[in-house]
Protein backbone atom coordinates (compact mmCIF):
# COMPACT_ATOMS: atom_id res chain seq x y z
CA UNK A 1 0.00 0.00 0.00
CA UNK A 2 1.40 3.15 -1.27
CA UNK A 3 1.57 6.07 1.19
CA UNK A 4 -0.81 8.68 -0.28
CA UNK A 5 -3.35 5.65 -0.47
CA UNK A 6 -2.86 4.96 3.92
CA UNK A 7 -3.10 8.85 4.16
CA UNK A 8 -6.02 8.39 2.43
CA UNK A 9 -7.70 5.48 4.26
CA UNK A 10 -6.89 7.16 7.90
CA UNK A 11 -8.63 10.02 6.56
CA UNK A 12 -11.46 8.00 5.81
CA UNK A 13 -11.39 6.40 9.25
CA UNK A 14 -10.92 9.44 11.07
CA UNK A 15 -14.04 10.64 9.27
CA UNK A 16 -15.82 7.93 9.79
CA UNK A 17 -14.92 8.19 14.04
CA UNK A 18 -15.71 11.88 14.01
CA UNK A 19 -19.14 11.27 12.02
CA UNK A 20 -20.09 8.33 15.16
CA UNK A 21 -19.32 10.56 17.30
CA UNK A 22 -21.79 13.20 16.16
CA UNK A 23 -24.59 10.99 15.35
CA UNK A 24 -23.59 9.56 19.21
CA UNK A 25 -23.46 13.34 20.68
CA UNK A 26 -26.62 14.27 18.68
CA UNK A 27 -28.07 11.00 20.29
CA UNK A 28 -27.45 11.46 23.96
CA UNK A 29 -27.33 15.46 24.14
CA UNK A 30 -29.74 16.66 21.71
CA UNK A 31 -32.52 14.46 20.78
CA UNK A 32 -33.00 11.79 23.71
CA UNK A 33 -35.01 8.47 23.27
CA UNK A 34 -38.09 10.04 22.21
CA UNK A 35 -40.77 8.89 19.90
CA UNK A 36 -44.10 10.61 18.23
CA UNK A 37 -47.35 9.76 20.31
CA UNK A 38 -50.40 9.46 19.15
CA UNK A 39 -51.91 12.98 20.69
CA UNK A 40 -49.40 15.09 18.73
CA UNK A 41 -46.93 14.89 22.05
CA UNK A 42 -43.44 13.98 22.23
CA UNK A 43 -43.06 11.01 24.07
CA UNK A 44 -39.78 10.20 26.24
CA UNK A 45 -39.03 6.47 26.59
CA UNK A 46 -37.94 5.76 30.13
CA UNK A 47 -37.29 2.42 32.21
CA UNK A 48 -40.20 2.89 34.64
CA UNK A 49 -38.33 3.31 37.73
CA UNK A 50 -36.78 6.37 35.65
CA UNK A 51 -40.19 7.79 35.06
CA UNK A 52 -41.38 6.77 38.56
CA UNK A 53 -38.35 9.31 39.67
CA UNK A 54 -38.93 12.00 36.89
CA UNK A 55 -42.81 12.07 38.48
CA UNK A 56 -41.77 12.56 41.43
CA UNK A 57 -39.80 15.73 41.07
CA UNK A 58 -42.68 16.83 39.33
CA UNK A 59 -45.12 16.17 42.47
CA UNK A 60 -42.25 18.55 44.47
CA UNK A 61 -43.00 20.53 41.79
CA UNK A 62 -46.46 20.89 43.01
CA UNK A 63 -45.90 20.78 46.46
CA UNK A 64 -43.43 23.68 46.10
CA UNK A 65 -45.81 26.02 44.13
CA UNK A 66 -48.62 25.15 47.04
CA UNK A 67 -46.41 25.91 50.20
CA UNK A 68 -45.28 29.65 47.94
CA UNK A 69 -48.81 30.27 46.83
CA UNK A 70 -49.46 29.77 50.66
CA UNK A 71 -47.04 31.31 51.97
CA UNK A 72 -47.38 34.65 49.30
CA UNK A 73 -51.23 34.39 50.54
CA UNK A 74 -49.55 35.25 54.14
CA UNK A 75 -47.35 37.71 53.13
CA UNK A 76 -44.60 35.32 54.17
CA UNK A 77 -41.83 36.02 51.95
CA UNK A 78 -39.10 33.85 53.95
CA UNK A 79 -41.77 30.78 53.71
CA UNK A 80 -41.94 31.21 50.36
CA UNK A 81 -38.09 31.51 49.73
CA UNK A 82 -38.07 28.33 51.84
CA UNK A 83 -40.32 26.78 49.29
CA UNK A 84 -39.24 27.52 46.25
CA UNK A 85 -35.21 26.98 47.14
CA UNK A 86 -36.59 23.47 48.00
CA UNK A 87 -37.14 22.94 44.04
CA UNK A 88 -33.57 25.11 43.13
CA UNK A 89 -30.88 24.00 40.34
CA UNK A 90 -29.28 21.85 43.68
CA UNK A 91 -32.33 19.49 43.59
CA UNK A 92 -31.46 18.43 39.52
CA UNK A 93 -28.00 16.90 41.32
CA UNK A 94 -30.06 13.92 42.37
CA UNK A 95 -30.89 12.78 37.81
CA UNK A 96 -28.84 10.09 37.05
CA UNK A 97 -26.93 10.41 33.99
CA UNK A 98 -28.45 7.94 32.35
CA UNK A 99 -31.97 9.55 32.60
CA UNK A 100 -30.43 12.91 31.42
CA UNK A 101 -29.27 10.86 28.09
CA UNK A 102 -33.10 10.05 27.33
CA UNK A 103 -34.21 13.31 27.57
CA UNK A 104 -34.19 15.96 24.85
CA UNK A 105 -32.07 19.27 25.15
CA UNK A 106 -35.00 21.24 24.60
CA UNK A 107 -36.89 19.38 27.73
CA UNK A 108 -33.21 19.68 29.63
CA UNK A 109 -33.02 23.03 28.93
CA UNK A 110 -36.61 23.80 29.71
CA UNK A 111 -36.78 21.83 33.27
CA UNK A 112 -32.91 23.77 34.28
CA UNK A 113 -34.57 27.26 33.70
CA UNK A 114 -37.66 26.18 35.66
CA UNK A 115 -34.93 24.93 38.68
CA UNK A 116 -33.53 28.11 38.16
CA UNK A 117 -36.30 30.45 38.07
CA UNK A 118 -37.72 28.93 41.12
CA UNK A 119 -33.58 29.88 43.09
CA UNK A 120 -33.98 33.52 41.56
CA UNK A 121 -37.83 33.96 43.12
CA UNK A 122 -36.15 32.19 46.29
CA UNK A 123 -33.90 34.76 46.28
CA UNK A 124 -36.15 37.95 45.32
CA UNK A 125 -38.39 37.00 47.94
CA UNK A 126 -35.84 37.16 50.87
CA UNK A 127 -34.39 40.35 49.08
CA UNK A 128 -37.45 42.13 48.17
CA UNK A 129 -40.18 40.85 49.96
CA UNK A 130 -42.59 42.03 47.26
CA UNK A 131 -45.58 39.20 47.01
CA UNK A 132 -46.78 40.66 43.39
CA UNK A 133 -43.24 40.29 42.02
CA UNK A 134 -42.70 36.31 43.87
CA UNK A 135 -46.58 36.18 42.33
CA UNK A 136 -45.61 37.17 38.46
CA UNK A 137 -42.55 35.21 38.85
CA UNK A 138 -44.73 32.24 39.78
CA UNK A 139 -46.95 33.14 36.83
CA UNK A 140 -44.01 32.75 34.72
CA UNK A 141 -42.83 29.23 35.71
CA UNK A 142 -46.17 27.98 35.66
CA UNK A 143 -46.44 28.87 31.79
CA UNK A 144 -43.28 27.25 31.40
CA UNK A 145 -44.66 23.90 33.21
CA UNK A 146 -48.27 24.04 31.08
CA UNK A 147 -45.50 24.56 27.73
CA UNK A 148 -43.52 21.33 28.82
CA UNK A 149 -46.48 19.73 29.29
CA UNK A 150 -48.23 20.72 26.02
CA UNK A 151 -45.25 19.47 24.24
CA UNK A 152 -43.79 16.08 25.87
CA UNK A 153 -45.16 12.81 27.79
CA UNK A 154 -43.35 10.13 29.55
CA UNK A 155 -43.51 6.55 28.34
CA UNK A 156 -42.39 3.52 30.42
CA UNK A 157 -40.43 0.89 28.57
CA UNK A 158 -38.65 -1.94 29.38
CA UNK A 159 -35.20 -2.17 27.57
C1 LIG B 1 -39.31 20.11 30.94
C2 LIG B 1 -40.66 19.66 30.93
C3 LIG B 1 -41.52 19.83 32.14
C4 LIG B 1 -41.57 20.89 33.00
C5 LIG B 1 -40.78 22.19 32.94
C6 LIG B 1 -42.54 20.55 34.00
N1 LIG B 1 -43.07 19.32 33.75
FE1 LIG B 1 -44.42 18.37 34.89
N2 LIG B 1 -44.38 16.76 33.67
C7 LIG B 1 -43.68 16.71 32.49
C8 LIG B 1 -44.00 15.48 31.80
C9 LIG B 1 -43.46 15.05 30.44
C10 LIG B 1 -44.92 14.78 32.61
C11 LIG B 1 -45.60 13.44 32.30
C12 LIG B 1 -46.86 13.73 31.52
C13 LIG B 1 -47.41 12.49 30.81
O1 LIG B 1 -46.73 11.48 30.71
O2 LIG B 1 -48.55 12.62 30.32
C14 LIG B 1 -45.14 15.61 33.78
C15 LIG B 1 -45.96 15.29 34.83
C16 LIG B 1 -46.29 16.14 35.85
C17 LIG B 1 -47.20 15.80 36.92
C18 LIG B 1 -47.87 14.46 37.15
C19 LIG B 1 -47.08 13.70 38.21
C20 LIG B 1 -47.53 12.27 38.43
O3 LIG B 1 -47.19 11.71 39.49
O4 LIG B 1 -48.21 11.69 37.56
C21 LIG B 1 -47.30 16.92 37.68
C22 LIG B 1 -48.18 17.09 38.92
C23 LIG B 1 -46.46 17.95 37.11
N3 LIG B 1 -45.84 17.42 35.99
C24 LIG B 1 -46.30 19.22 37.62
C25 LIG B 1 -45.42 20.16 37.12
C26 LIG B 1 -45.29 21.51 37.62
C27 LIG B 1 -46.10 22.13 38.74
C28 LIG B 1 -44.30 22.10 36.90
C29 LIG B 1 -43.73 23.49 37.01
C30 LIG B 1 -43.38 24.01 38.28
C31 LIG B 1 -43.85 21.12 35.94
N4 LIG B 1 -44.55 19.96 36.09
C32 LIG B 1 -42.87 21.38 35.03
C33 LIG B 1 -42.80 17.64 32.02
C34 LIG B 1 -42.50 18.85 32.61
Amino acid sequence: MNDKLKIRLLGLAAAVFAAAAAILAYKFIIAGSTEESPDGRTAILLEPAERALVLAEMRGFVEAVRDITGALAKDDAPGAAAAAARVGMHSTHEVPATILGKLPLEFKTLGFSVHDAFDRLGMDAKDLRDTKHSLEQLSAILARCAGCHASYQLKAVVQ
